[in-house]
Parts: C-alpha cells; structure tokens; sequence
C-alpha cells in the first residue's frame, strides 16, 4: 500500500496541480483534503491547459478523484468546471463528493468582502470567495453540507434559520437580503446533478487504502497560508498542512506514507502580510514575467521573493515533508546571483524559525548567502547531471538547509518537463 500527499510548502501557488497531474499517471486515487475555490490549479499536457479551483488535478488521470470533508464547495463553480471538463473531453463520472463537506452559499462571498473592508490595516486580500465565512459556519454549527442537498427538508430549514441571521448583518452592511426561494431553487438544481457523486468519501477512501490503492492527496494553498501555522492572521481559514489529512479526509493518520513538499526555486505570495525575502526589482519583474506570477483566481500579480530555507523547515516541522519537489527552476535562468535566505535577525539577535507574532515576523531581516547563477536553458534537461552545474549547487544547498531530499525538480510548465530523482509511490 502506498499513499503520498502533496503539500505546498510556501504560500501557495508551488506548483502543486502539475504535480498532482504528474503523479496522477501513477495514483488510483486523488482526495483533495481543505480549502475550497480559493485555490488555482494549472495543469498542462499534450499542449493543452487546464486551469481548475475546485475539482481534484487528478481528475485527467486518476480511475477516482475525492472532494473530501474538509472541503468547502460551491456548486456554482464545481458545476462549472465540470461542464468545462466534459466539454473538453475529460469524463467526470469518476468525481466523487464528500457528503460531510460544506457547501459556501450565495452570502459567503458578500460577508468576505464586507468582513475584509472593516479590517483596515488587517485586512487579509482574500480571494473573495467567501472561503472564510462559510468555514465560520462550519465551525459554529450552522453550516450546510453537501449532504444536506438530499434532504430538501433540512436544507430549507437550515437556509431558513442562517438567512434570519445572514440578511440582517448583510442589510445592516448595506448590502442586499437575499431570496430564500431563489437560493432554495438554485441549490435544489445544483442538486440534481451533483446526486450521484455526493457519498461518503472517508468509507470507499479507506476501502482503497485497504485494498492496496495508490492514493495521492492534494494540498491546496501552501502552509504559510495554514491557518494555525502560517502568517496568522494572513492566511486561509484551512489547514493546508498535511496535519490535517487524516481530518479532512476521514483516514487513519498512519495511512498517510510520504510528504512530498512542493517547493518553487525562489517565493511568491499574493495577498497581504509580511514577506521577508520580498525584493521588488527588474530581477523580480523578470521572474514575474518568465514564471506567469499572476494569481490564477484573482490575476493579481504576485509578490517575488528569494528562496527561504527558514520557511522551508518550519514547513516540514508542522508538515513532516519526506521529499522535496522544487519547481520553476526554468525561471531562475539568466539571473546572475540567487540569495537564499537561511535565517532571521531579529531585535539584534539571529533565529532560526518563523515567529508566531505577525509584527515580529514583519521587522524580521533575513540573512542571505548568495550563490551563482546559470544562464544555460534548462528547459530540455532530462536529468540531475545534465543540469548545470550552478544549478545542481542550488539544487543540493537547498536540500542541506531543508534536511528533506529532493526527489523531483520541473523546468518548465508541461508534464514532460518533470524530472523525478526517486520512486515517489513505493
Ligand atoms: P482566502 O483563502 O480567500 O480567505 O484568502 C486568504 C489568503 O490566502 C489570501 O492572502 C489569499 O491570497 C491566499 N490564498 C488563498 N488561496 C490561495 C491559493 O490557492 N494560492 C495562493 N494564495 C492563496
């Protein structure tokens, strides 16, 4: 048996969908575990692209892709993709959709929207999708799940008992109620055609773990973005981390065999909060440029930063990473010399991890070595020793700071352009 989770070990946007896909080719099964259509996954083969947010990156390989409980899932936009996804050939029979996952309703993304403008200073650049306020309706435990689509009854007195509450803060914000019955129609539809995928994901997850199957989880976001160990409160309202598998699955913790950390060559971040090695420069432009930094859902352009080892190893403390992906190492071509950022000063003194407090972390100056760059293109390269060889030091410097192996490296967008070092399923 053999199960590898995926996980962004940044601030998202790794690179985590084309390797999902990639190592789809292999897996049986793929289960998204958090987050929801916050979440912007590129995925490239055969000179086609794929831009999904919801449905699992292993939907174009994978015999059963999972949308699993810890999810939140608007049925706007899944119906959409799958539509998009049928239309182009792609058979999404075999999507299937926890039962406990909840859904974000019509009034979530307006209460983000208001929720962010009263934040002044703090406020977070969400994506606007309500992501936050429908996992504050889970939470308090008035949320409404996928399930809840099968019972006509005890969705509408649950749509009926939060729009009571819903409609006030949105009237008393200035915004408009919404209509019970519209909503109540559009959700009924949704639930016509999403019935046969709706199951309880955790009971057939656990069946093909037991029978042998490969499976592949798909981290969403990246787990500086985690809401209990990123930049709080600069992050999502999930646990991206691999922590929260098991929970957001419905398996056993034990059934979770390799972390493969997904690791871009330098940093991005979208979004508000602190970003140490942040550096806005025509070194970043170019790095912007060559490695399409623009958010996927809000095509905001992305923070750069310099590769942070720092961040790296608290990643795989709070994630247990047993292998480095590093991605977009094509980008870092023709810049003379890479900084990589292997500690903090902070108040005079130097550290080694990320502090928990968000204006500690902001004064934080990072310590740099500086490596040479390559200005070869590495686009074609098949292999480690076929890099060059300032490649292959940066390669090798950011596995010694990370203390986790590098099992794969990507030098371009396509499928074809991954290089993988070592088996990932066992
Ligand atoms: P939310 O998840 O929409 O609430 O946004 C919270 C923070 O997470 C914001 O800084 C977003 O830009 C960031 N974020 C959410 N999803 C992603 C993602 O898939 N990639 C990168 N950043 C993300």
């Amino acid at each position: 048996m053999s199960t590898v989770a995926v996980v962004g070990t940044q601030w998202g946007d790794e690179g985590k969908g084309k390797i999902t896909d990639y190592l789809a080719q292999e897996a049986d099964v793929v289960v998204r575990y958090q987050g929801g259509d916050n979440a912007g996954h590129t995925v490239e083969f055969n000179g086609q692209q794929f831009k999904i947010r919801l449905v699992p990156s292993g939907i174009f390989n994978a015999k059963m892709v999972i949308m699993g409980n810890g999810m939140v899932i608007n049925p706007k936009t899944l119906l959409g993709e799958m539509t998009m996804l049928t239309e182009r050939g792609i058979d999404v029979s075999k999507l299937l959709i926890s039962d406990r996952a909840h859904l974000i309703m019509p009034y979530h993304p307006e209460i983000d929207e208001i929720q962010e403008d009263k934040k002044g200073e703090l406020k977070v650049g969400t994506t606007k999708r309500g992501i936050g306020p429908a996992y504050m309706d889970k939470f308090a435990r008035i949320g409404i799940r996928v399930g809840e689509l099968k019972d006509p009854e005890l969705f509408a007195l649950k749509l009926r008992i939060n729009l009571e509450d819903k409609n006030e803060y949105l009237r008393a914000n200035g915004k408009e109620a919404f209509d019970f019955d519209a909503i109540y129609a559009e959700y009924m539809a949704y639930a016509e055609t999403l019935r046969p995928h709706i199951i309880d994901a955790s009971y057939i997850l656990n069946k093909e773990i037991d029978n042998g199957s490969k499976v592949l989880f798909e981290g969403a976001q990246g787990v500086m973005l985690d809401i209990d160990h990123g930049t709080y409160p600069y992050v999502t309202s999930s646990n991206p981390s691999a922590a929260s598998i098991p929970v957001g699955a419905g398996i056993p913790p034990q059934s979770i065999h390799e972390v493969l950390g997904i690791v871009k060559a330098y940093s991005t971040r979208v979004g508000d909060g602190p970003f140490p090695t942040e550096f806005d420069d025509e070194v970043a432009h170019g790095i912007r440029e060559r490695g399409r930094e623009y958010g996927t859902v809000t095509k905001r352009p992305r923070r750069i930063g310099w590769f942070d080892a720092t961040i790296i190893q608290h990643t795989r403390r709070v994630s247990g990473l047993t292998g480095l992906s590093i991605m977009l190492l094509d980008v870092l071509t023709g810049v003379e010399e890479l900084k990589i950022c292997t500690g903090y000063r902070l108040n005079g003194e130097v550290i080694e991890y990320v502090p928990s407090l968000i204006n500690e972390f902001a004064t934080c100056e990072p310590i740099y070595e500086t490596l040479p760059g390559w200005s070869e293109d590495i686009t074609k390269v098949t292999s480690f020793d076929s890099l060059p060889a300032n490649a292959q030091a940066y390669l090798k410097r950011i596995e010694a700071l990370a203390g986790v192996p590098v099992v794969m490296f990507s030098v371009g967008p396509d499928r074809e352009q991954t290089i993988r070092l070592k088996p990932i399923f066992k």
